[in-house]
């Protein structure tokens, strides 16, 4: 995509572009502090699938966040991982990046998105709901450390 100067709606000047090979570090990083349960091959896979699926989230040229989408087979969009770094979290990051996300998959002409998230994560759910997704499932042990997820899907 063509990068993208905005400021969210709490005032935080950003630039969303997609992801280049450089960023894997400050991906890595940002997913590793907050616990997702990628690894850089995987990120890198996802990236050769689906380069426009792929965003990061720039400060003052430094990354502090990512949004990762995937095509699932039934033709439906998925947020594989969404993370922002937490030094700069609530601050607008994540609900602008997910608005972004959202009009790349319209632009793909893809009618729906699902994810997964940890059942103790209220604070990603409660951003979720706000931004229309609904509660379709549930699926245990979900996670590595055990931990199982809510399944949530919204209309684009
Ligand atoms: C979830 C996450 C991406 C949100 O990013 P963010 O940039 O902090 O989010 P925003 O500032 O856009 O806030 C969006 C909403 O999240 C909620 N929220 C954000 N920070 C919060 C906090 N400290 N306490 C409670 N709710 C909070 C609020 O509902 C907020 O809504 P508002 O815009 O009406 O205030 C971020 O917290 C994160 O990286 N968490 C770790 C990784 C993760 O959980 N990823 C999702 C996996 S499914």
């Amino acid at each position: 995509m063509k990068p993208l100067v905005v400021n969210t709606a709490k005032g935080l000047a950003i630039r969303i572009r997609g992801f280049v090979l450089p960023d894997i570090r400050r991906v890595m990083e940002i997913e590793e502090e907050s616990a997702l349960d990628g690894d850089s091959a995987l990120y890198l896979e996802l990236y050769e699938e689906w380069r426009g699926g792929f965003l990061v989230v720039e400060n003052d040229d430094r990354v502090v966040g990512f949004v990762v989408l995937v095509l699932t087979p039934e033709g439906e969009g998925r947020i594989f991982s969404l993370a922002v770094d937490s030094r700069y979290r609530a601050g607008g990051i994540g609900r602008t990046l997910l608005k972004v996300a959202f009009n790349t998959l319209r632009k793909n002409k893809i009618g729906f998105v699902r994810l997964e998230v940890r059942v103790t994560n209220q604070v990603a759910q409660r951003l979720y709901r706000s931004l229309g997704f609904l509660e379709v499932g549930f699926v245990p042990y979900y996670y590595k450390d055990g931990e199982g997820a809510v399944l949530m899907r919204k209309v684009l």
